[in-house]
């Protein structure tokens, strides 16, 4: 695992870059995209150089890590509706090519296997964005998730719901209780996973993630296991890792050339 040290711009240009490195050398790159305010400078750095420097999407597919289940097809809250918003009509995606699993399937469990097939039909992610929850959580796998978990449907905590209650006018009644989301086997079957997190509220969940015993009480940990895992953290989130000086001194002393 890579731990990177940096200002929130510089992050979401390393990791803008890995992203247009992928796109320019596979145009029919798979990308998996997060929701969450983590991935957001990333989404507007994409945005630009697709303005300003000819960066196209137009052969590729994303994939989205979660939905939450029953909220109407137009709140602007639901995940499908706030990637369009962020990242998706603001670049030039094919129409159909940014897929999410299905909040509003009559038949949730149907969908989630569905929504699994696609991904292996699509030739798998090459490139999965992910934010992290304070308690741990990558897309909604809650603590107590499966190490070996599938696109399925998930209670959210009430620490999660709590979190997100700002997107909800602060009123946590209104967050829904339910998601569908990628399993975190899903997510490890990404080639390449990049994770953002800052701020101090992060700051106990990344010493998880990048040091802390693997366990489904933080369910990023697994990610210790990926083979190309890439943390991307600000001064105030990356504050309580015990080997902070030696992450710095590893990225500063990395070539040039060498992408994440
Ligand atoms: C949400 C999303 C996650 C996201 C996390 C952190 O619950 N389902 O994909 O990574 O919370 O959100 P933020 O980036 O806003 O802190």
């Amino acid at each position: 695992m890579e731990v990177v040290i940096a200002p929130a711009d510089e992050l979401a240009r390393l990791a803008a870059d890995a992203v247009e490195r992928l796109v320019r050398t596979k145009p029919d790159a798979v990308l998996g995209l997060a929701t969450g305010s983590s991935p957001l400078k990333v989404y507007d750095e994409l945005a630009r150089r697709h303005a300003e420097d000819g960066l196209s999407f137009a052969g590729a597919r994303a994939f989205m890590l979660d939905e939450y289940v029953g909220l109407p097809a137009e709140h602007p809250e639901r995940y499908r509706n706030v990637i369009e918003k962020e990242i998706a009509s603001r670049v030039d995606f094919a129409p159909g090519a940014v897929q999410g699993p299905d909040g509003l399937a009559e038949d949730l469990p149907t969908a989630c296997a569905a929504y699994e097939r696609a991904i292996v039909d699509a030739g798998g992610v090459d490139l999965q964005i992910l934010g992290i929850g304070t308690d741990g959580h990558i897309a909604f796998n809650e603590p107590g998730s499966s190490l070996a978990s599938r696109t399925r449907i998930k209670t959210l905590t009430q620490q999660t719901r709590e979190d997100n209650a700002r997107f909800f006018d602060d009123d946590i009644d209104k967050v829904p209780h339910h998601c569908l989301t990628q399993g975190l086997a899903t997510i490890m079957s990404a080639r390449h996973l990049v994770l953002l997190a800052t701020g101090k509220g992060k700051a106990e969940a990344v010493h998880q993630l990048a040091e802390g015993a693997v366990s489904a009480l933080w369910p990023a940990t697994i990610m210790q296991m990926h083979p190309h895992a890439t943390v991307l953290v600000d001064d105030a989130a990356a504050s309580r890792l015990q080997l902070a000086g030696y992450y710095r001194q590893t990225f500063a002393s990395k070539p040039g050339w060498q992408g994440l």
